[in-house]
């Protein structure tokens, strides 16, 4: 891309008010095609004669901006007229943002010292042949938008009235041209629309709009108001044990939609910024409020969605809603931890965690690929990954199973969609995070010491604290072998010289092995079985069993060993207990927050405890997708659709489904690359009924016992144990 346009910002400082940046301009001739490129820092709303812009809402979105900015392409052939006029509206987004919540980010605080500017270039095509370009320069003018504020965290005010006559001329500055990419993520755009399924008066008298759903994105009101009236309205994920309206666990984010009203009748909602909730309040409102004047629009980068699950069990079925929910809330643009609270970082831990799952529920390549370019881009030089993507914390200590997203994130996204270019761009990122690791133990073996978040938010934590009782150096030092596994896995597809690192792996496995011969959690013992470092996996599956049936079948792992806890145990001969502990409604379990009415998935197994109470004032989102992970045990296990590493991207498939008991059928489909599989099983006359369907020779697994198949589908039986 050859850019002849200027990067221009306001000549004077606006504060809080987002800019809008005009130009009119006139064109002769007929328009054969008319391309825009445009980036902002800041995120940016463009409109084009009356017409906004494409579809891509917080544009140009987020990523390591101190590296990567991407701008983007639109085709506005069709927008053009003889007589044009074109407005470019900039809100602070993540890149003037006040993030994190808790302050002290050296990267924003770089960032904003950079002015809220643009870039644009609108390349035109005659169809007589002739060209000419349009772009951002000293022709330009900038006055106020009507949008007075627009801040992430803190939400956005609207004046419909406000029109700012004193058009000022623009300043040209040094704005950034190396660090431009082409879009590279899929576009966030809104996706849904859902209305309200109450209007409630609490006891607090509050009047609350309840749309029924937990969702990130933005409330579209209409009205017809008289000039001047005011709306004003909070984001609220829960009601309190009383029934009110409660807001503590945003913590520092305001919030906040506030509109001023112009005459007669109008639609509004926030432009720059998102929020995530179930429940608005009215804090003002002109009249009284009608559920159709309200509409809350989902917001999500655009995912194409590829795996489906059902089951006899509703509870499970609202479980896997609740999965699906809680990725299309934290994916907007980057994997987030929570779309609520003054965070709604891409912590690299929570992404690791659940990526599988991700893979599964939607066509994630795209969306992943950008984010670990961003990760490779803000790598440190010692190889330090941070603890979010984009990295702003640049916390000079990496913490194990957060660090290891370099690692697992490529690698499954390898396993699913089985293009080996993401290892490639990445291999380089997987690498450096060993050496890292390397660099920074006192032993060459073991990761020994730094500062870990362990197996956080472990149900075995000491009183007060948020880690479980997993040792941190067991921890580290078991997602040392596995990222070293992975980097030798990843060389050999590569077809790389990976003996330093084969050579790297078998000490690791062997010093694990002498420093911790013993198991002391449940997540302990899934780390070792897991990771293939225990000597017998066998008996520390036993080990486990009992210590989960010691706990009155009572899971208590965190982050760390949740993921993979179904699968050591459904890999041994427990499913049993894996669907015990699925189908469990008491807390802890998946399905307690699902009777406690949830529609997102939570960060605490007792986010709401049984007594109607919340866990904790300031940690406590319900919107938070780790533990949804267990999405792939059901996709890779209770449907046995599950990646094979030998033939990734599904070119070769393997189904080996698990049924039990407990239900009466279940069934999951995922559309792969080379077309869609499903596989379900029923009870039918005292027997279990399979059905499957695959477009590639498959090994079917029923019962143990293996059936090779081609394209085709497939019913099989097996005895009801
Ligand atoms: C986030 C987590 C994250 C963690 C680090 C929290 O505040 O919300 O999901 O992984 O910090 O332990």
């Amino acid at each position: 891309m050859d850019w002849v346009a200027k990067w221009i910002c306001p000549n004077t400082e606006l504060g809080e008010i987002c800019p809008v940046f005009e130009k009119e301009f006139q064109l002769n001739g007929d328009i054969c095609k008319a391309n825009l490129f445009l980036t902002a820092l800041g995120v940016y709303e463009a409109v084009l004669n009356r017409e906004r812009v494409g579809e891509f809402v917080l544009a140009p979105g987020w990523t390591a901006y101190r590296k990567r900015l991407q701008y983007q392409q639109y085709d506005v052939t069709n927008l053009l007229q003889t007589k044009n006029h074109i407005s470019i509206t900039v809100g602070k987004g993540w890149y003037h943002g006040r993030m994190p919540g808790w302050g002290g980010s050296p990267v924003q605080k770089e960032l904003q010292e950079n002015p809220v500017g643009i870039l644009m270039q609108l390349e035109i095509l005659y169809c007589d042949g002739r060209k000419e370009i349009i772009s951002s320069d000293e022709t330009w003018t900038v006055s106020e938008s009507n949008i007075r504020f627009s801040e992430i965290y803190d939400g956005e005010i609207c004046d419909a009235l406000f029109q700012d006559l004193d058009k000022k001329p623009v300043t040209v500055f040094h704005g950034p041209f190396h660090t431009l990419i082409a879009q590279q993520g899929e576009e966030v755009r809104e996706q849904e629309r859902l209305t309200p399924v109450q209007i409630i008066m609490t006891p607090k008298k509050e009047t609350v709009i309840d749309f029924g759903q937990n969702l990130t994105g933005y409330v579209e009101i209409s009205i017809d108001a008289k000039v001047g009236e005011e709306i004003v309205i909070s984001h609220a994920e829960v009601l309190d044990s009383e029934g009110n309206f409660y807001t503590e666990n945003y913590r520092g984010a305001k919030a906040i939609y506030r509109y001023f009203c112009k005459e007669g009748k109008q639609t509004c909602h926030a432009k720059l910024t998102f929020y995530g909730f179930r429940y608005i309040r009215l804090d003002h409102f002109p009249k009284n409020p009608k559920p159709e004047q309200f509409q809350a629009v989902v917001l999500h980068s655009n995912l194409k969605r590829t795996g489906q699950f059902r089951c006899s069990n509703s509870l499970l079925n609202r479980l896997f809603e609740n999965i699906i929910w809680g990725q299309k809330g934290n994916f907007v643009d980057v994997p987030t931890d929570c779309p609520q609270r003054d965070e709604r970082l891409g912590w690299t831990g929570d992404a690791q965690v659940f990526i599988r799952t991700a893979c599964y529920n939607f066509d994630t390549e795209k969306f992943f690929t950008k984010w670990l370019k961003d990760m490779a881009a803000d790598q440190g030089e010692n190889g330090r990954i941070g603890h979010v993507v984009p990295d702003i914390l640049q916390n000079p200590k990496a913490s194990a199973a957060w660090g290891d997203a370099a690692t697992i994130c490529p690698w499954e996204l390898y396993l699913a969609y089985g293009n080996s270019e993401i290892l490639n761009t990445q291999f380089d990122c997987m690498k450096r995070w060993i050496e890292y690791i390397g660099s920074t133990t006192t032993d060459p073996y073991l990761w020994i010491g730094g500062e870990h978040y362990g197996d956080w938010l472990g149900l075995d934590a000491a009183s007060g604290s948020c880690k479980g009782s997993s040792r941190e150096d067991f921890i580290a030092s078991a997602f040392y072998a596995h990222s070293v596994s992975l980097v030798i896995k990843a060389g050999k597809v590569l077809k790389k010289d990976i003996s330093n690192y084969e050579l790297l792996y078998q000490n690791i496995v062997r010093k694990f092995r002498e420093t911790f011969p013993e198991y002391k959690t449940q997540t302990e013992c899934v780390l070792a079985i897991y990771f293939g470092l225990a000597d017998d996996c066998m008996t520390t599956a036993k080990q486990l069993a009992e210590m989960i049936h010691a706990a009155k079948d009572q899971l208590q792992t965190g982050f760390v060993g949740t993921p993979y806890l179904l699968h050591v145990l459904s890999d041994y001969g427990y499913e049993e207990l894996a669907y015990t502990l699925l189908l469990r409604t008491k807390y802890p379990s998946w399905l307690y927050p699902v009777t406690k009415g949830a529609t997102t998935i939570w960060e605490h197994w007792d986010g709401i405890m049984e007594n109607g109470e919340f866990w904790s004032k300031d940690m406590n989102s319900f919107n938070h997708y780790a533990y949804g992970a267990v999405g792939d045990w059901i996709y890779g296990v209770a449907a046995g659709i599950c990646p094979v590493e030998e033939h990734p991207g599904y070119q070769y498939a393997v189904i080996a489904p698990k049924p039990d008991v407990r239900l009466d059928w279940l069934e999951a489909s995922l559309e792969t690359r080379h077309g869609k599989i499903y596989s379900g099983w029923r009870k039918q006359d005292n027997i279990w009924r399979y059905e499957v369907e695959t477009p590639v020779k498959t090994k079917v697994i029923i019962a143990g016992k293996t059936h090779e198949v081609t394209k085709g589908s497939y019913v099989f039986y097996s005895e009801i144990k």
